[in-house]
């Protein structure tokens, strides 16, 4: 059956993909700093007025739903990974390849030892990528800060620099303490990054980290919080995702604003840059460092990958939240719905009724249950 399925797919553009996608490598692993060049304008405002409601409830829940990864998560849990992937295989049965016939191919030999080890570089991979966007993340809301025209944007933008930094600051903490083996950032998840920061726009960083970026990760840390069966990733990531939660919702109110004033023609371009972001993140995250890392044939596992139904079907579900924040900021149905039709060819335009994440932090502030039940 998988050989059928292999054939039906050469030809297709995501499979002839591999090539260019597998060409892009990160080349400097040892560099211990990155730069990004860009020509913006830091701006002062001499308007004070507290004018936009929606922004100052979101900057007063923001003050009071800070938490502390050093005294508010419990580090004393022993983390044995082995462990954990094997009761996460355990709950919800193994991620990739459990449809798949791989007896002709390099997996075929493949004992539990291997899939155990595979597991475990997963996790790693993501949870460094993981680190490596929030930094991302911080970049991006720093910049805000300097950028954004409207004092109640700079106010809320300043609690998601910190916020950002918490995140840097678990993340980090979980890989070192508690995992054995980081990655690098993927160049693909860099180019990204690059291209966000390269744009001197305040709008731009916003529709790229706020809107993308964060909405892919909303979704990714939901998903991961509810697979794991590790009490302190699970609680770490219930917090993490309650300041998420915010931070896709202050991309929401303001771009909702802005967009009002913009022409057909930049309105356009903004469809053109989420569905470039959105491209990226379905098919070019693929994990190809930790097939290195494992000693397989990379293009082969990928290839299969590309193939496996429960990766596509996860892949989807990260867009549970873009799609339906695309919608409410009009970006679906501008123009002659452009953005629409692509998102329709890539397969998630099924999400755009899901719930946009406008108001939706007040239900995930799981920072301020856990305070009130205390
Ligand atoms: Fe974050
Ligand atoms: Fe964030």
């Amino acid at each position: 059956m998988a050989d059928t399925n292999y054939e039906s797919l050469i030809g297709r553009a995501d499979v002839n993909d591999l090539e260019a996608i597998l060409a892009i490598t990160n080349s400097d692993v040892d560099a211990i700093s990155h730069a990004v060049k860009s020509d913006f304008n830091s701006d002062f405002t001499w308007n004070y007025e507290r004018s936009r409601p929606a922004l100052s409830k979101l900057y007063e829940k923001a003050k009071t739903s800070q938490w502390n990864v050093t005294t508010d998560l419990d580090w004393s849990i022993d983390v044995d990974i082995e462990k954990v992937v094997l009761n996460n295989a355990e709950a919800n049965g193994r991620m990739f390849f459990q449809d798949n016939d791989l007896s002709h191919t390099s997996f075929g030999k493949w004992t539990e030892k291997e899939w155990t080890q595979l597991a475990i570089e997963g996790n790693n991979w993501t949870m460094s990528q993981f680190l490596h966007g929030e930094q991302g993340a911080l970049l991006c809301t720093a910049r805000i800060v300097e950028t954004v025209p409207w004092i109640d944007a700079k106010y809320y933008a300043s609690t998601q620099v910190m916020d950002e930094a918490r995140h840097v600051e678990v993340f980090s903490r979980y890989l070192n303490e508690k995992l054995d083996g980081h990655y690098p950032i993927n160049a693909h998840l860099r180019m990204l990054l690059d291209d966000i920061l390269m744009d001197s726009r305040w709008d731009m960083t916003y529709l790229g980290m706020q809107i993308m970026v964060e909405g892919l990760a909303l979704a990714a840390f939901g998903f991961m919080q509810q697979m794991t069966t590790e009490p302190l990733l699970k609680k770490l990531l219930r917090y993490v995702m309650s300041d998420e939660a915010r931070h896709v919702a202050f991309g929401v109110l303001s771009l909702q604003e802005y967009y009002k004033e913009l022409s057909g023609a930049e309105i356009r371009e903004r469809q053109e840059f989420a569905f470039e972001a959105a491209v990226r993140m379905r098919d070019r995250f693929l994990q190809q460092e930790v097939w290195e890392r494992m000693g397989v044939p990379v293009k082969e596992a990928l290839e299969l990958v590309l193939l496996d139904e429960s990766r596509a079907q996860f892949q989807g579900l990260l867009f549970s939240k873009i799609v339906p924040n695309c919608k409410k900021l009009g970006l679906l149905d501008a123009g002659d719905g452009w953005l629409r039709e692509r998102f329709t060819e890539i397969g998630v335009i099924q999400f755009e009724d899901w719930a946009d994440t406008g108001e939706e932090y007040e239900a995930l502030d799981e920072v301020a249950k856990d305070r009130a039940s205390a």
